[in-house]
């Protein structure tokens, strides 16, 4: 690898063993402090055991066609993409538990988050990395180095929190790429940017192409999403670290900050939530402010 980053700056590896663990004040301090930086939490010891009825639901003939995954959304008690109607009472169990397992973690390790945490959607993912990559346009294709933006679900700079667990049951481990830390990424790729048209993101919402206004915050994060993916020369040469996640292993970082890639792998849980950016420890540290200081605007 051309541009091989520190393992120190990309992630903290944390001991845990229970997702309701009893971790102290100053490990739960460390633990905000470097995910708010944009670093991976990796906790190796962490699996998410699968009873036998949730274990059948490893299989791509599970999905509905061109889905790339099944997904929950508790508030609304919504599960999406299942193609068996028999298996959808185990799908929707496996990822309430997810869930309330991953609302337990973020009590015990960053116990400042879970009160403002919002919207959550959890999916489970069946396809096999290298199947599903050579099926997606580039923009979709999540083997490139990139920052996570919904194009149409605006987040007007609240933070995409994630949590994810390995559950192959083949030792197949999920392989992805982490990239630099989003100041230097935004200053890399700010000059390329196209101008923002406020009309333009008017029209994409009154035709129901967003589901709210598109902020000039989104824009900004979509280009950046965009100019990333679509950059050859960055995705071979941009600075990078490849890290192997295990069966068993469980993983946390801000997707919208953290740049990644999946690289390998098939079977994992994923749970995401919204977090409003007044709710961090430092709040200077969200892409939103990073990109507020650096364009000397406000974006939202
Ligand atoms: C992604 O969030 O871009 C893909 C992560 C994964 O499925 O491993
Ligand atoms: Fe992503």
């Amino acid at each position: 690898m051309p541009n091989p980053m520190a393992l120190d700056i990309a992630v903290m590896t944390l001991p845990n063993q229970q997702w309701n663990e009893n971790t102290g004040e100053q490990d739960t301090a460390a633990a905000i402090a470097a995910l708010e930086q944009g670093k991976i939490l990796y906790l190796p010891r962490l699996p998410f055991l699968l009873t036998a009825q949730e274990s059948a639901l490893l299989d791509p003939a599970l999905l509905e066609p061109n889905r790339k995954n099944i997904s929950y959304r508790p508030d609304g008690d919504r599960l999406d993409g299942v193609a068996v109607p028999e298996q959808r009472p185990a799908a929707r169990q496996l990822l309430e538990r997810y869930h309330r397992s991953c609302l337990a973690l973020l009590a015990s390790l960053l116990p400042a988050y879970p009160a403002a945490c919002h919207s959550p959607a959890g999916t489970l993912r069946l396809h096999q990395i290298a199947e599903w990559r050579a099926r997606a346009s580039w923009r979709k294709d999540d083997s490139r180095l990139h920052v996570d933006a919904f194009p149409s679900r605006p987040n007007r700079g609240e933070r995409i929190l994630r949590i994810f667990t390995n559950i192959n049951p083949f030792g197949i481990s999920r392989t992805w790429r982490v990239g630099e830390p989003f100041p230097q990424l935004a200053r890399r790729f700010l000059p390329r940017f196209k101008r923002y048209y406020p009309l333009a993101s008017w029209w994409l919402n009154a035709v129901g192409i967003t589901k709210t206004r598109r902020s000039r915050y989104d824009h900004l994060m979509l280009q950046l999403h965009d100019a990333m993916k679509s950059d050859p020369d960055y995705q071979r040469d941009g600075p990078q670290r490849t890290m192997d996640f295990p069966p068993g292993s469980t993983w946390i970082c801000f997707s919208d900050q953290t740049p990644h890639a999946a690289m390998g792998g098939q079977f994992l849980l994923e749970q995401t939530f919204l977090l409003p950016v007044a709710a961090m420890r430092n709040p200077g540290l969200a892409p939103l402010n990073v990109l507020q200081s650096l364009v000397r605007a406000p974006l939202i």
